[in-house]
């Protein structure tokens, strides 16, 4: 038995981080849409209602059984959650008088309630909504307030049903993780047992079950999820798994070198294929980002498809598919700003059984369960790099000489971030080859020649992020030194953009 607690997604942005949060308390979780709730799964062990975009009284409003929940289950509306809760009951749900977003502080908490317990009033909580419940039905009783919110929580009287408004899954409520932790596991039970370890353990043992002496191929990419995936996939299955590891000549200077050998020595049995010829020809001349993504996609699978087929009676594909690409998403408005799956159509191509070892976990726990399986940090901390690697930071058409070029400002930059101990503050960093050419003076020349940007932002999941605000005793090292070694760049500029508006990647 695997218990596990249910959190119903609504659409809200935050639902992942409820996730997460449960996760951190040693306790599995799942992040299923609001309309799909496993009844039958008798390892439930309690129910979180997440927030959503939509008001309760909109026409479109995601709408669940909650009658097949309270009283069944112990439950936690957050935020839409408690409003849904609490106006199916017949309270009253209307827009605040003026919205209620930010920092708030609790000014009233009933103590003796379990969700409650070890939260003190003074405690900073974080509100973010357009509507608030302004009546509630009476078997209800509020159990804490702010100066602004008097049904801050709530609980359901004669029953295991709270609902908060504020948000307890954010960084900057202070009390959420206590009040997370008094519902899971005070109130739900959890006995904290998910950890990496447990999760090898038992991950081991069911990819023995599922594979038996099969042939599995996995592609690896030198980002962390794939790493993981074939390292533990490596212990279920030992030589019966081989990688391939493709070179399509956009990787950074000397990736698929070193990569190569930090996978040799983890004992994998890895195939490395350099195609790079083949992607320059097919990229010549393509200056379309949406292209660019679209040709390295299929030429990517076309190359593992030849190597897969020379290896005899491979059954399974295995993928380092994480839980994030997995949870059904509830995107309201479906705009595709950039496509990020780049092997999407593998799978089919190649009509293998698909096996996903980690798309139970979330990116942390990913580093954590490869930390466990003794890889070394400098693979595990990596920065996420794209599929399409510089192709995407080369602004405009693709050549030799121009990834060359951008790879050796590349090194620089991220050789500096390690030097200077910057490297693990960023959740990632890169250098951008711009279409433009600049006026300098070198000596006593003048020179017309090209000019690249850095970019590196601070993030916690690539959804948002900020970019790092780098010292300038750094930054005016890495110029000068970009500018003296790498023959063809006379000007360095930084990234100062936010996402949103701006995206991490520049294409
Ligand atoms: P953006 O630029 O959308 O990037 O803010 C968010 C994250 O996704 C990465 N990225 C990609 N990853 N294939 C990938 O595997 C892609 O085509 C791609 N485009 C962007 C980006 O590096 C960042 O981590």
């Amino acid at each position: 038995m695997q218990e596990k607690i249910i959190i119903l997604d609504f659409g809200s942005q935050t639902t992942q981080l409820i996730g997460r949060r449960v996760r951190e308390l040693s306790t599995y979780c799942e992040i299923i849409p609001y309309n799909k709730f496993p009844y039958d799964d008798p390892d439930v062990i309690g129910v979180i209602l997440s927030g959503s975009p939509f008001s309760v009284y909109d026409e479109k409003a995601f709408k669940t059984e909650l009658d097949r929940l309270r009283s069944h289950y112990p439950v936690l509306g957050i935020c839409y959650g408690a409003q849904l809760m609490a106006y199916e009951a017949g309270g009253a749900v209307e827009p605040a008088p003026s919205r209620e977003y930010g920092r708030a502080i609790l000014s009233k908490v009933d103590n003796n309630d379990p969700l409650l317990c070890d939260i003190e009033v003074g405690s900073q909580v974080w509100m973010s909504h357009g509507d608030t419940i302004t009546r509630l039905p009476d078997t209800f009783s509020i159990i804490a307030s702010t100066k602004e919110v008097a049904i801050a929580a709530y609980r359901i009287n004669g029953e295991k049903t709270w609902g908060v408004q504020f948000h307890p899954e954010v960084f900057h409520s202070t009390c959420g993780t206590q009040l997370l932790k008094n519902f899971v596991v005070g109130i739900c039970g959890s006995s904290q047992d998910w950890s990496a370890e447990s999760f090898i353990d038992s991950t081991v043992a069911s990819l023995r079950q599922q594979l038996g002496d099969d042939k599995v191929v996995l592609g690896l990419s030198g980002g962390v999820d794939s790493s993981v995936a074939a390292v533990l996939l490596n212990r279920a299955i030992g030589k019966n798994l081989t990688c391939i590891f493709v070179d399509h000549g956009m990787l950074r200077k000397d990736e698929f070198k070193n990569v190569l050998h930090d996978y040799e020595c983890l004992g994998l049995n890895v195939i490395g294929v350099d195609a790079s010829e083949r992607f320059f020809s097919e990229l010549a001349g393509v200056t379309d980002p949406e292209r660019k993504r679209k040709i390295i996609g299929k030429g990517f699978i076309d190359v593992f498809d030849e190597e897969a087929h020379k290896i005899k009676d491979v059954k399974w594909l295995a993928q380092g598919t994480i839980y994030p690409d997995c949870i059904e998403s509830l995107s309201i408005t479906g705009t595709v700003i950039k496509s990020h799956h780049n092997v999407g159509g593998l799978p089919e191509k190649m009509n293998l059984k698909l096996c996903e070892p980690l798309r139970l976990l979330f990116k942390d726990e990913v580093r954590a369960v490869g930390r466990s399986l003794g890889m070394p940090d400098h693979l595990i901390k990596r920065h996420p790099f794209p599929g399409p690697g510089l192709a995407v930071r080369i602004l405009g058409d693709i050549t030799p000489e121009k990834v060359s070029i951008l790879q050796e400002a590349d090194h620089i930059f991220i050789q500096g971030l390690r030097d200077w101990g910057l490297y693990d503050q960023v959740w990632q960093a890169g250098v951008i080859l711009l279409p433009v050419q600049s006026v300098g003076v070198m000596g006593d020349e003048r020179t017309y020649e090209r000019a690249v940007a850095l970019r590196a932002v601070t993030s916690t999941d690539a959804m948002t992020a900020d970019w790092a605000h780098l010292p300038y005793e750094f930054l005016a090292k890495v110029s000068n030194d970009i500018i003296n070694q790498v023959r063809g760049v006379n000007r360095v500029c930084y990234d100062i953009s936010s996402k949103p508006p701006s995206t991490i990647e520049w294409e």
